[in-house]
């Protein structure tokens, strides 16, 4: 077992024993890294639990060098990004940092849920880390709608303003709530205010709390593996899972490993191709923000798209707003959808296999097309995709009782 005093004097270590009558460090060391015992077969999907802590510290950091230059009225936002990029030293590094980086971390996110849909980690005993996880997902989005909003360009204002005016679609309370949100009779400073508290202050300081619950609540169940076996159920005559290995020092060299690639490649983007043509930082919010001029075709970054293409799918403003709300909350439901006596794809059998990869071609198809002009045709086919979408859910729940499964190992495989 590597212990926390490896390499350490005679002082460190005594120091260490002074601290940990005060401090239980070495016993927080132990508990979630030394004697923490994951499976032994985790793969390439593993990674992005880690990921998305980095990019999380990622954001964090270069919000913190953005915020000591940018200026949240709107008379200044969008000169002061612009005094970013082209006068501070290295401003451009920054902001692109934070703005590929806010994709980057979507990417991750999508992945990381992609995994529990292969391999069943939201099913029980994980319910709880799955629900937190969804808290995360719906802070991020929050997240990143508000700091879009801050450069102040066309994009800013008008993606604001038709999210907002989502909220106007609601009966009765709609027209006061928009009016709430935006603190003015129409988008203006107070609501530029707003949206840089809530992004610099409000909303981070959840993230970090719910991102603790999550890893809490991860390490009170422990992870599953690609197997979806619960390794606690085969121990060893001293207690220790016998298809578990300690997480450190494993898996820590496992994910400093993965952190060294993902970051070539977010270099990679981040150097060459900052804006993905449009994807990551759309063309027209390099114009300033003009309440008397409306872009030619408004629509949200890649990641909200999917839901967008949901929206823009209903002909009816507040069926449309009901069944992209639907659309996410239904996600927070899967481990309850998902009655599969199996918790892996390997063993689920080929009925999951078809069901996942038609959703996932669903997801995407949507995504492009939330982006797309919306031609009558291209409106049919986010009906055909959106429907798609839902009955993914639908067949789950009722298909997963039954299905033929395979023989699920007793130990894990590699
Ligand atoms: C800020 C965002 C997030 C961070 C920093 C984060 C972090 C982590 C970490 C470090 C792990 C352990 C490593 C791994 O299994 O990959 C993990 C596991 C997990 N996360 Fe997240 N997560 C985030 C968002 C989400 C979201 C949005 C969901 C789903 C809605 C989710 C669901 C899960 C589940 C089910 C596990 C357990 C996997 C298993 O045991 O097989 N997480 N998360």
């Amino acid at each position: 077992m590597a212990k926390i005093t490896d390499g350490l004097t005679k002082q460190a270590e005594a120091l260490l024993g002074w601290v940990d009558e005060r401090l239980p460090v070495t016993e927080f060391w132990n508990a979630h890294l030394a004697k923490y015992y994951a499976p032994k077969n985790f793969n390439f999907w593993y990674y992005m639990g880690s990921l998305a802590l980095l990019m999380l510290v990622i954001q964090i950091v270069s919000g913190i060098l953005l915020a000591m230059h940018y200026k949240p009225s709107a008379e200044e936002a969008f000169a002061s990004v612009e005094y970013i990029m082209r006068d501070v030293d290295w401003g451009w590094l920054i902001r692109y940092m934070h703005t590929t980086g806010s994709s980057f971390f979507f990417i991750v996110v999508y992945l990381h849920m992609f995994r529990s849909m292969l391999y069943g980690s939201h099913r029980e005993p994980r319910e709880l880390l799955w629900v937190l996880g969804m808290f995360l997902y719906l802070l991020l989005m929050a997240e990143a709608f508000l700091g879009y909003v801050l450069p102040w360009g066309q994009m800013s204002y008008w993606g604001a303003q038709v999210i907002i005016n989502l909220f106007g679609a609601i009966p009765k309370i709609g027209e006061p709530l928009t009016q709430w949100i935006r603190g003015d009779y129409f988008i203006s400073d107070a609501t530029l205010n707003r949206f840089f508290a809530l992004h610099v202050i409000a909303i981070p300081l959840a993230l970090l709390m719910v991102v603790v619950l999550h890893l809490a609540a991860l390490h009170q169940t422990g992870s599953l593996n690609p197997d979806g076996i619960e390794i606690k159920k085969t121990k060893g005559e001293d207690g220790i899972p016998l298809d578990g290995i300690p997480f450190h020092p494993y898996y820590t060299v496992k994910d400093i490993f993965g952190v060294a690639m993902f970051m070539i490649l977010f270099a990679f983007i981040l150097f060459f191709w900052p804006e993905a043509g449009g994807l990551f930082l759309e063309h027209d919010n390099f114009v300033p923000a003009n309440p008397l001029v409306t872009p030619e075709h408004i629509k949200p970054v890649w990641y909200f798209t999917p839901f967008y293409a949901i929206l823009k799918a209903v002909p009816d403003k507040l069926m449309g707003v009901l069944l992209m709300g639907a659309s996410v909350l239904i996600l927070f439901f899967l481990p309850w959808l998902d009655r599969s006596p199996v918790k892996s794809i390997r063993y689920k059998g080929g009925w999951y296999k078809l069901l996942l990869t038609i959703f996932t071609i669903a997801f995407v198809r949507l995504g492009m097309l939330g982006m797309a002009e919306g031609t009558p045709a291209q409106t049919w086919e986010m009906r055909i995709w959106t429907f798609a979408y839902f009955m993914f859910f639908v067949l789950l729940f009722f298909m997963s009782p039954g299905a033929r499964t395979k023989d699920v190992p007793e130990r894990v495989t590699h």
